[in-house]
Parts: structure tokens; C-alpha cells; sequence
């Protein structure tokens, strides 16, 4: 019983922060991203008999306990589901950076619930598996599509899931990634989350989260960039106003986050079609049309006191099993 599956990171365009419910990863607010191609995690996924326990390794090394014990929950649903019991040995390739706020649990539990659920003899469709993959990571249940994708936040288990927008080919947007710092985050997404709601800015954050999503879809629909990067750009500086003002409070941006956003508005009033979006790290994603991405890439080369490793994402293709 082995199966493998590979799938992308996505960048949330409008960003989910905060769940209606922790154990069952329901959003406080539904989201909007673009899945990323150009980045991938490539899963196997074994299950046997023999295997008194799970065991995992990423790019070649045991994860951590706390790691292994997630991966294994995640699991657990699923030999439920298929009533096996048998323990996996899960192996993931990656090149997507892990804990720097790059969607790597997003791309991870995509493909884990992929794998798993394929090796487990489990015939889900693609909304039964966002489902799944949502309880390992709630962006994950958007990785499960490809090109631009809706997480419906919904309101219990059955309702709380993703969906595709438009396909990958609807529009060519390039997100480059500037790395300002690849170290693991201080503070991981799922204890992020469990804050949110102390901040006394949540709750208008959320009120008006339609709205933005609205925005957000229409100017995707129209392939409208202006539109675009404005409702990007204040959403995710909505988000970080959250996070700044939780209890206690989480700072993710640093000197470079901030440098690089100035760059971009300027370049943005240059006529140079780009703008930032941030997530729960301190890198920042550089969303550009194709036109605009050398003139982007340059300023943000000679932008920099030390160079950026910058990495280049496309809309990208759905999860899939190879
Ligand atoms: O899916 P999680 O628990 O890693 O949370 C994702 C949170 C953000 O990346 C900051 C926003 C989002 O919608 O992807």
C-alpha cells in the first residue's frame, strides 16, 4: 500500500487568520490564493502492518517528534476513514524552505493527504479531500487545486472547504519571493492562530472579510492588476495589524520586510505592475505581471545590502498522484 503525490505552495492573496475552531481548523474567514508552481513537495506514503509506528523524513532526515506527531494525527483520520490500522513510513522532497512563513505546510499536507489517502485505497474527490487536507493545515485544503482558489470558511466540518476560481492559464502572475530570512518562524501558524482572536482588531477584520474576498475575485475574474494589488496589499497589512496587536504579540516583519514593501509601492508608482503580500514570516512575496518582472527583480537586486536569494513561483497545477 504505497502511493506517491506531489503538490504546490500557494500564496493567499486574501489571508486566513484565526479558526472558528482549533481542533477542527474551521477559518474564521474564507481566503483566496494562487497556487504556487515552481515549488513542490514531492510525498511517498507506505503503509504496512509490520510498522509498529509512523516514521517521517524530510529531504533525507527524521523530523522532529513535534512534526511526526501532526503528520501522524493527520494519519489517524484517514486509517479511520479506510478502518486500517497499520502504521506509514512517509518520506517528503522538498524545495520549498520550511517554517519561513512560504506555505510549506500548505504544500505538505496537500500532498500527505493525497498520498495517503491513494496508497489507503480512499475514493475522495477533490472537495472531500480540501476537506481532509484542512485539518492538517487549513491553507493546505486550497493546495489541493490548482491556479487561483477559494477556501470557503463555512461554519462546521462539512462546509469548510476550497474550491477552484479560474484555472493556472486564466492569468500569468509571478510571485517572487524575496528570502530575507530562512530561518524556522518563531511563532508557527497553528499557535498564530489561537491568538488572533485576542486582538480587539479581529473581529472588523473578519466583518469585512466578504468584501475584500469580493474585491479580490472580481479584479482575478478581470484579470485586473491595479485592482489587484491594492485589496493584496491592505489585506495582508491587515492581517499583520492583527498579529501586532494579539496578546502576546507576534512581530514577523524585520527591517528587509519593511525596506522591500517601500520598494514595491514605489515601484508600483512608477507604472512597474507588482505589489507585496506577507505571510506569517518575514520574507516577502513580490506579485508581478510578466512585463513588469525584470524591472521588479532588479530594483529589488540593488534594493538589498546583502543579495536575496529570491525564488520564482507561477500559477501553478492542482495536487496530483504521479
Ligand atoms: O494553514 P496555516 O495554518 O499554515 O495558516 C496559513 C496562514 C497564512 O499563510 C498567514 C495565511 C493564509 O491564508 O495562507
Amino acid at each position: 500500500m504505497q502511493s506517491e503525490a506531489v503538490s504546490h505552495p500557494n500564496i493567499a492573496l486574501i489571508k486566513y487568520w484565526g479558526n472558528r475552531d482549533n481542533e477542527l481548523r474551521i477559518p474564521a474567514n474564507g481566503s483566496i490564493s494562487m497556487t504556487l508552481g515552481g515549488l513542490e513537495n514531492r510525498m511517498t506514503v507506505q503503509f504496512d502492518a509490520k510498522f509498529e509506528t509512523d516514521t517521517l523524513m524530510i529531504n533525507g532526515k527524521s523530523a522532529a517528534p513535534p512534526m511526526l506527531e501532526r503528520a501522524s494525527r493527520h494519519l489517524d483520520l484517514m486509517r479511520r476513514q479506510a478502518g486500517i490500522d497499520a502504521g506509514a513510513r512517509v518520506e517528503s522532497v522538498t524545495n520549498i524552505p520550511l517554517g519561513a512563513g512560504i506555505a510549506s505546510s500548505a504544500a505538505a499536507y496537500a500532498a500527505l493527504t493525497l498520498a495517503a489517502a491513494s496508497a489507503l485505497g480512499l475514493e475522495l474527490d477533490q472537495r472531500a479531500l480540501s476537506r481532509i487536507a484542512r485539518r492538517g493545515s487549513a491553507s493546505a485544503a486550497r493546495s489541493i487545486y490548482g491556479g487561483f482558489v477559494e477556501l470557503i470558511a463555512g461554519d462546521g466540518d462539512h462546509s469548510s472547504f476550497a474550491k477552484q476560481i479560474v484555472p493556472a492559464d486564466h492569468w500569468q502572475i509571478i510571485d517572487l519571493i524575496v528570502l530575507v530570512d530562512e530561518d524556522i518562524k518563531h511563532t508557527g501558524s497553528t499557535s498564530g492562530h489561537a491568538l488572533a482572536a485576542s486582538s480587539p482588531l479581529q473581529q472588523s477584520r473578519i466583518v469585512d472579510a466578504p468584501r475584500r474576498l469580493k474585491v479580490c475575485l472580481k479584479a482575478i475574474l478581470d484579470r485586473d492588476f491595479e485592482s489587484l494589488a491594492q485589496i493584496v496589499e491592505r489585506d495582508s497589512d491587515m492581517m499583520h495589524a492583527i498579529m501586532m496587536t494579539s496578546e502576546p504579540p507576534l512581530h514577523f516583519w524585520n527591517g528587509d520586510t519593511l525596506q522591500i514593501m517601500a520598494v514595491v509601492r514605489d515601484l508600483r508608482a512608477q507604472g512597474v505592475s507588482v505589489c507585496y503580500t506577507v505571510d506569517a514570516g518575514p520574507n516577502v512575496h513580490c506579485l508581478c505581471l510578466p512585463g513588469s518582472e525584470a524591472d521588479a527583480l532588479q530594483a529589488l537586486t540593488d534594493a538589498g545590502k546583502r543579495p536575496w536569494r529570491v525564488l520564482r513561483g507561477h500559477p501553478g497545477p492542482a495536487a496530483r498522484v504521479v
